[in-house]
């Protein structure tokens, strides 16, 4: 069984793909998150699953805030930690600790567009594709092997709101689809590159 610690900051839709999977062998731990007002905990709470926050204002530094995120984390004796929509810059010990178990999920085609604001700056630098991308968490941000992408066609009327969405989509389907994967022993890293031993000769990852 993958015990399974997702951390979110808002509406928690990815949390909630995650759940609604209801992936074999995977347990959800715990929902946990750096606001206790986060939409995502409330949903989770109502279907039994464990939640909890830290409020990062509260911690003199940001250093304090991971230490005590890594305690509360750990309870829950975490086999993966899933950051979906956990918008906080996190540091090299906690990346350290959860090295190799910590994956993110980053709305554009990493390596291009890392950081904020990414669906406005795919529009404006005139990209045709765009999409998500998830990865195994290192201590530099968006940065890190990279375990599946999604893409989607940028239209000539798009705006940043209905490229979020067409984009949001896809992350519905992929985040489910690499921690299925990885609780299933699928993915094997080396460097930069992940391997999926669930991929077809054509490069398509299979559905679980
Ligand atoms: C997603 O677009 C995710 O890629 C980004 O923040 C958003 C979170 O959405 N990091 P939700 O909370 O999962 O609905």
């Amino acid at each position: 069984m993958t015990n399974t610690v997702i951390l979110i900051s808002g509406r928690g839709s990815n949390m909630q793909a995650i759940v609604n999977a209801a992936i074999p062998d995977v347990n959800i731990a715990a929902v946990l998150s750096n606001s206790n007002t986060a939409a995502g905990l409330a949903w989770a709470a109502e279907r039994g699953i464990a939640t909890g926050s830290l409020n990062h204002k509260e911690f003199p530094s940001r250093e304090a805030f991971d230490a005590a995120m890594m305690e509360k984390i750990d309870a829950y004796r975490p086999d993966l930690v899933v950051l979906a929509g956990f918008m906080r810059i996190l540091t090299p010990a906690f990346c350290a600790h959860y090295e190799g178990r910590l994956i993110n999920i980053h709305p554009s085609l990493l390596p291009s567009f890392t950081g904020l604001h990414t669906h406005k700056r795919a529009i404006e630098a005139g990209c045709r594709v765009a999409g998500c991308t998830i990865h195994f968490v290192t201590a530099e941000l968006d940065c890190g092997p990279i375990i599946s992408q999604g893409v989607v066609p940028v239209l000539d009327d798009d705006t940043p709101e209905t490229l979020a969405a067409r984009v949001l989509e896809a992350e519905h389907k992929l985040l489910p689809q690499a921690v299925a994967d990885f609780a299933a022993g699928r993915l094997k890293t080396d460097g930069n590159r992940v391997a999926n031993s669930h991929r077809n000769a054509a490069g398509q990852i299979l559905l679980a």
